[in-house]
């Protein structure tokens, strides 16, 4: 696809939309739209604007189509496979006006929110009035709602709740040809014909540009137990996983975590824990409910499987102040891996019970290739975050023969009947592996599908496939 400059008489016209002050094109305040949280990965863009108005997004979608212009849409750039990344250049629709919850409907319990809602704020303004809206990733504290509809986002409480994929009814978005439709209804129940609601969650802003969204909320509930349970292994930590489910408990997280990743957490964090010899493995358990006694019997029962599968220590939190430090020790990992080695972050997910199979072979492929990994993440649902680091890794090795060891994890992932990402997206770094799952007639579905709703290809050019 050949794209346009933006000329100076487009400018005018695009700064005639928004008002000046809601346009960037300055190198240096440019510099915070050049990069998400995907490893050291920047691309510039032209241009960023930031407006506040369905109305108006519609009016920059239609003068970027008919002069050609690639648009990349942006939420808080917390992404960890490039999505927010203007690849191409071009305007940056940076989403951070959009920061209003509009309504929460406690008669439906239904929120409207905007998609620059951070979404603890969201989560918290709904536990003030009982409700829980469980789709919480690493970086709630600081990522966009809207964000995490594109990417189909998930995180810890996955595992009982559901993805982001469970909660949104309706979406408000902008085509690319600037139309503004609502892509469903507000009902819990949706038999109307083809979901564009589903069709547009996960679609990393390549269809079209989400100005509201309409989710589901739950009662929240009033109780929870936190538990830490330590493994000599990883395999032994990872076997036990499934067999908690086959005991009849749903936990409402089961996060894995492995030895080195809490060494670094306990570094770049300071984080009270006293990691002892001989474990290498964590599980961080927690159960929610609404009475003590079936929540103690819970307890319990998952205690009676983790004895069974070697674990050598379990550690009750038995205050809020713990439960917390517990849950920091987790959310923080990725940034803590992060700031300790040039990485790289894959996202694989497999069905639950061949994660101990998927652990094994990523340590093996890391021997055969060089590489050493620090994994962690939501074991309950088979998603295992498989962080590479360069350590003492040639240049020429990182560079260069580390994407065939990549390439045999995707495989390894796909073999075990997975795929490539759980919750991160494919985004631009994960692309070239696509094919690895997928067949050119799933990739022919899916250029019918963009050529439908953006047939000039403006949105988010260079994504997913
Ligand atoms: C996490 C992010 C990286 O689970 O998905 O920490
Ligand atoms: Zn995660």
């Amino acid at each position: 696809m050949n794209y346009n400059i933006i000329t100076t008489p487009l400018l005018e016209a695009i700064t005639a939309i928004v008002g000046a002050d809601a346009v960037i094109v300055q190198h240096d305040e440019l510099e915070k739209y050049s990069h998400d949280e995907t490893e050291d990965l920047v691309y510039y863009p032209d241009v960023v604007v930031k407006p506040q108005s369905p109305e108006e997004i519609s009016a920059l979608l239609k003068l970027c189509n008919k002069y050609l212009i690639p648009v990349t849409p942006r939420g808080a750039g917390t992404g960890l496979s490039g999505g927010a990344l203007p690849v191409k250049g071009g305007l940056l629709i940076a989403m951070e006006r959009f920061n209003k919850v509009l309504e929460i409907d406690e008669q439906n319990l239904q929120a409207t929110v905007e998609p620059g809602v951070i979404t603890e704020e969201f989560m918290n303004q709904a536990a003030a009035k009982g409700l829980l809206y469980p789709v919480d990733p690493a970086s709630k504290g600081s990522c966009f709602i809207g964000g995490n509809v594109s990417h189909g986002s998930g995180g810890p409480r996955v595992v009982k709740y559901g993805t982001i994929r469970e909660y949104v009814l309706n979406l408000q978005v902008v085509l690319a040809s600037g139309e503004i439709i609502w892509t469903g209804a507000n009902t819990l129940k949706y038999a109307s014909g083809y979901n564009l609601t589903q069709l547009m969650i996960g679609s990393e802003g390549t269809l079209g540009i989400v100005t509201k969204i309409v989710v589901k909320l739950i009662p929240l509930p009033t109780i929870d137990a936190l538990m830490l349970a330590s493994f000599p292994s990883n395999e032994a930590a990872c076997a036990a996983v499934s067999a908690i489910f086959r005991a009849g408990i749903v936990p409402s997280a089961l996060e894995f975590m492995e030895r080195k990743g809490v060494e670094w957490v306990k570094e770049h964090d300071d984080i009270a824990f006293d990691l002892q010899d001989g474990i290498e493995a964590f599980l961080l358990i927690e159960v929610y409910g609404n009475n003590q006694d079936v929540i103690f019997a819970d307890c319990e029962k998952i205690n009676e499987v983790l004895e069974a599968y070697d674990c050598s220590d379990v550690l009750f939190a038995d205050s809020s102040a713990q439960k917390e430090e517990l849950w920091r020790l987790r959310r923080t990992m990725a940034v803590s891996v992060k700031s300790n080695s040039v990485y790289k972050e894959e996202d694989t997910v497999v069905p639950r019970a061949a994660l101990p199979q998927l652990i094994k072979g990523i340590k093996d492929i890391g021997a055969k290739y060089g590489f050493e990994s620090v994994c962690y993440g939501h074991a309950g649902d088979g998603n295992l975050h498989v962080n590479i680091i360069k350590a003492n890794m040639s240049d020429e090795d990182w560079n260069n023969k580390l994407k065939f060891g990549i390439r045999e994890i995707f495989e390894l992932t796909v073999s075990l009947g997975g795929t490539l990402s759980g919750e991160h997206g494919i985004g631009l770094v994960q692309k070239d592996f696509m094919p690895i799952k997928y067949s050119e007639v799933h990739f022919a579905l899916w250029r019918g599908i963009k050529n439908v709703f953006d047939p000039k290809g403006i949105l988010n050019p260079g994504k997913i496939f």
